[in-house]
């Protein structure tokens, strides 16, 4: 059994996540989207918000299973049997982070290795926090999010 842990805020969750869930689980038997706990980062959504946000968008996918997680992510990864960890690509500038804590989390657990995914290009410029930003602004965000968490950012900065 291959399984990968596809780890995040999701905060919210984008059509930028969803590509990546989509390429993943071609990969892999199984993927599990681990929502971290990440109260440092002082999300819009609650944990409890984005993991129902989760499961209304990929949720009922064959292969997918949604979880939380709190504390090491390799910890997570070798407790749920995963040997390898997902992390969407956009740009250079995600790439000094990302091979640090690839390299990182290989130094903390050897078996787990770091696979990077490319979303589709269009996807490129989207990001949670600006997604953010445009909505608390007014602007229209339904091209970039499921229509859930469309409605969800409405709801937050409209009431
Ligand atoms: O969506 P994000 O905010 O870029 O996800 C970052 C995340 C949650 C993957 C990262 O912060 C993480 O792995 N946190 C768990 C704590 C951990 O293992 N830290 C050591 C990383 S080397």
């Amino acid at each position: 059994m291959k399984r990968a842990i596809y780890p995040g805020s999701f905060d919210p969750v984008t059509n930028g996540h969803l590509d990546v869930v989509e390429r993943a689980r071609k990969l892999f038997d199984e993927v599990i989207v681990a929502v971290a706990h990440n109260d440092e980062k002082q999300p819009l959504f609650s944990l409890k918000e984005r993991l129902n946000l989760l499961q209304q968008t990929v949720g009922k996918i064959d292969n997918v299973r949604i979880a939380q997680f709190d504390g090491l992510l390799v910890e997570f990864a070798v407790q749920q049997k995963a040997n390898a960890v997902i992390r969407g690509l956009r740009a250079v500038s995600d790439f000094e982070f990302e091979f640090q804590m690839a390299l990182m989390n290989r130094k903390l657990e050897g078996n787990v290795e770091t696979i990077f995914l490319m979303p589709k290009e269009e996807y490129t410029y989207l990001s949670s926090r600006l997604v953010k930003e445009i909505a608390r602004l007014g602007g229209d965000v339904s091209k970039f999010v499921p229509s859930p968490v469309a409605s969800a950012l409405g709801k937050k900065f409209k009431g």
